[in-house]
């Protein structure tokens, strides 16, 4: 185990993930509870991560003295390294002006991290961001990189193998970052990098064992992965304390209502509860045209629903969700900074403290390609787990204009059709997120000699590693064709089909 000490940076469960990456289990402890965590974890090694604090005013975090007490080896990462020197005797200095983002450092000297990686005199690509900086070192260290900006940018004390670097290797920005990582794991601590996704399973189910106790957990579906990966987690954990409601609002693609439900009560036996509220939906929407207020009312009336059924299940205190890192990394700068709303997303947010429960959220610290391997783990199915990700409000917000069970029904043909070539042309694992949108725009056709006046399709497909920005997925004009063809001749109602160009940013994903 490595045990990586938080001092608030926004990226520490970054650390733990290139650590994971390397084979080897981590665990982020918040500083003030650092030697609680390293009398539990017993750890081979110690990541300290950085900070918004700076160490040169009077009650910046600190690091408890077991920490460095310990024997045990220490990487200190930006804000961790200025404590490092400063805690050891060197000095540390607030900057006239920082570094940040992209850097370059010169490699000094060869040192632990580099092995195999980078030679003095090379010059590589890192990521900064930082105000203070590290101006002497302390006894027994030696520099090993520089930057314009940091003359230690990169720091060893080799006898007691505490290292520190100014820049951020968790980060991909900094390209060799996670093998830097992977050194100071497996060559400085000694692990053998063995640890897999089944260990996490393991864990997990024990710690929501402990959470839970033998109280009554409620889970809901949305038809995605998240929620599906998180509640057969749960019921692993806990067996039959667990209930799941899926309110399906009928916005789903083809055949995926069945799909959830078949798994989960066919294959897991796990006690399902599905809401069948199309109609609700529906009625709601009928002339709603304007995309936020479609995301409002779609959010609000799954809460009214599932509120409602968790009621008439009754008993229950805890609510689980499938929140990975970066919705909650999101919804932090969301709510916390200057950055404006351009969506709403839908999730089940609020519902905690309406309904006085406690939640349960078991991937909390896993990204998106995690939870598909910790989903493949625990035996679901690939076609299930590989799927693209779908937004809450579902088709709704990929029907411009007003959404009727016509149009829904028109859609979902189109993009059947649309994902069963991807896959046929074995192109779905390459693509991010593909699917079709709706167009509220009628133009002129002939089919058979006969004059059609139908609806616009556009296909959309992007590449992406978040969701947060992406590329458009350049796909060969014959495939295209071939899509467009059978969209007109199989759907009724669509006479046109077009292919979206743009990015994100300036676009965004979805349409609305
Ligand atoms: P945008 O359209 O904002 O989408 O570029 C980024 C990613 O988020 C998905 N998305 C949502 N997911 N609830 C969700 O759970 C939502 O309300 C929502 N809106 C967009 C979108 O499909 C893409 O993957």
């Amino acid at each position: 185990t490595v045990l990586i000490v938080d001092f608030g940076s926004q990226v520490t469960q970054l650390i733990a993930r290139r650590v994971r990456d390397a084979g080897v289990y981590s665990e982020v402890a918040p500083f003030n509870r650092a030697a609680e965590a390293l009398e539990r974890l017993q750890p081979k090694g110690i990541i300290l991560s950085g900070g918004p604090a700076s160490v040169t005013t009077a009650d910046s975090p600190a690091a408890p003295d077991a920490i460095w007490d310990a024997g045990l080896p220490i990487l200190g990462i930006c804000y961790g390294q200025q404590l490092m020197a400063k805690h050891l005797g060197g000095r540390v200095e607030n900057g006239d002006h920082g570094e940040f983002g992209r850097a370059f450092i010169e490699i000094d000297d060869r040192c632990a991290l580099f092995d195999g990686l980078w030679e003095a005199g090379e010059r590589h690509q890192v990521w900064m961001s930082h105000g203070d900086k590290v101006e002497a070192l302390p006894p027994g260290f030696r520099p090993v990189a520089s930057s314009p900006g940091a003359p230690f940018a990169a720091i060893a004390n080799d006898e007691r193998r505490f290292f520190g670097v100014q820049f951020h290797p968790e980060v991909v920005h900094t390209p060799d970052g996670g093998k830097l990582i992977a050194n100071f794991a497996r060559h400085v601590c000694g692990l053998a990098g063995d640890w897999s996704m089944a260990e996490f399973r393991e864990a997990k189910t024990r710690e929501i064992r402990e959470q839970v106790g033998d109280a009554r957990v409620i889970c809901g579906l949305s038809g995605g992965v998240d929620s599906a990966v998180a509640a057969v987690l749960l019921h692993e954990a806990i067996g039959d304390q667990l209930t799941c409601v899926f309110v399906d609002h009928g916005l789903l693609r083809a055949g995926e209502a069945d799909q959830v439900v078949g798994l989960f009560r066919g294959h897991y036996n796990i006690p399902l509860v599905h809401v069948r509220a199309e109609t609700l939906f529906l009625n709601g929407l009928a002339g709603v045209t304007d995309p936020e207020a479609k995301r409002k009312f779609i959010g609000r009336t799954f809460i009214d629903v599932f509120e409602a059924e968790a009621k008439k299940i009754g008993g229950a205190d805890h609510l689980a969700q499938g929140t990975l890192y970066p919705d909650v990394i999101e919804s932090v700068s969301f709510t916390g900074g200057p950055s404006v709303t351009i969506k709403s997303h839908h999730n089940v947010g609020g519902l905690p403290e309406r309904m006085n429960m406690k939640l349960v959220e078991p991937l909390r610290e896993l990204f998106k390609d995690e939870v598909r391997e910790l989903g493949r783990e625990l035996g679901l199915p690939d076609v299930f787990v590989g799927r693209h990700p779908f937004p809450g409000p579902g088709l709704a917000i990929r029907i411009p204009g007003e959404v009727t069970k016509e149009r829904c029904d028109i859609l979902r043909k189109a993009d059947a059709i649309y994902l069963d070539e991807i896959r046929s042309a074995g192109l779905y694992d390459a693509i991010w997120q593909a699917f079709a949108v709706l167009l509220p725009v009628r133009t002129v056709g002939v089919m058979g000699d006969a004059r059609t006046y139908d609806s616009v399709l556009a296909l959309r497909a992007v590449t992406s590693t978040d969701g947060m920005t992406a590329d458009i997925y350049p796909f060969d004009a014959s495939f295209l064709s071939r899509v467009a063809t059978r969209i007109v001749n199989e759907v009724q109602g669509v006479n046109r089909v077009v292919y979206d160009y743009t990015s994100k940013p300036p676009g965004t994903i979805e349409w609305e």
